[in-house]
């Protein structure tokens, strides 16, 4: 895995377009995976800044996201298809039929059969939870490999809760990229801020083990991981 310590979020968030816009300057019909949540929020602003510069071009390339929470509408303020449509979709030239959704599907192994069949993800973007979860692929003794719907835990709940008004509004279930379908991109880069990540970046910091209680730490195993990380998230591991 190759580590970049960043001084802050704002150059995490540079060095995160850098990588984005140079794969698809080089491929213009990129598959993309995306992740909603804070962390990627300062990347997809430079995207679409990068976009209006006419630095880069959406019109080839498709989207395929990495979850969305099951129970709230589309367009409620929370759900993950109202954060890209606000963060990115409504502002570059993605084209609606090259936008994907995991709960689209009315089988959601046809989520990773759309994936497969559309060449694969090229670029799969990542955040991590507190807990080390990715997607929402919570910590557990067996992880699925396939898009599927998972249960919270009580900690992703709880972090969570920071985007409701209160922890009982946050939906108890998602649908979800399992580590499988996550681990086929052919590259994959982790975006982890702030001081609540320590605990989750540690294991990709030490580098030296995987396990299930941290699903993150799996992308150990993959061969073209990047993970960008700022000082804070690095804590006492930032060397
Ligand atoms: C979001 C997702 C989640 C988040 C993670 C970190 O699509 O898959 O795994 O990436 O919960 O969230 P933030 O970035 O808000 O700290």
């Amino acid at each position: 895995m190759k580590i970049i310590i960043c001084d802050s979020y704002k150059e995490l968030s540079q060095k995160a377009a850098d990588l984005v816009i140079d794969r698809m300057i080089r491929k213009p019909d990129l598959v993309l995976g995306l992740a909603t949540g804070s962390s990627p929020e300062g990347l997809y602003a430079n995207l679409v800044e990068a976009y209006r510069e006419g630095r880069i071009d959406f019109g080839q390339a498709s989207s395929y996201n990495l979850d969305e929470y099951v129970g709230i509408a589309h367009d409620h303020p929370q759900s993950y298809h109202r954060f890209m449509e606000d963060h990115l979709f409504s502002q570059v030239n993605l084209s609606r039929e090259r936008i994907h959704f995991p709960d689209e599907e009315a089988d959601f192994a046809h989520y990773d059969r759309a994936i497969e069949e559309a060449g694969g993800i090229d670029f799969q973007i990542l955040g991590i939870g507190p807990n080390g979860h990715i997607a929402f692929n919570e910590p557990q003794d067996r992880l699925y490999l396939d898009t599927h719907v998972a249960q919270l835990t009580p900690s992703t709940i709880q972090a969570n809760s920071r985007f409701f008004d209160s922890e009982d509004q946050v939906p108890r279930t998602a649908v979800t990229m399992g580590m499988g379908s996550i681990m086929k991109a052919k590259e994959i880069l982790i975006l982890a801020n702030g001081p609540k990540k320590v605990e989750a970046v540690a294991p990709l910091l030490r580098g030296d083990r995987v396990y299930t209680g941290s699903p993150v730490s799996l992308c150990l195993l993959h061969p073209n991981c990047t993970l960008i990380v700022d000082r804070e998230a690095a804590g006492d591991l930032a060397k």
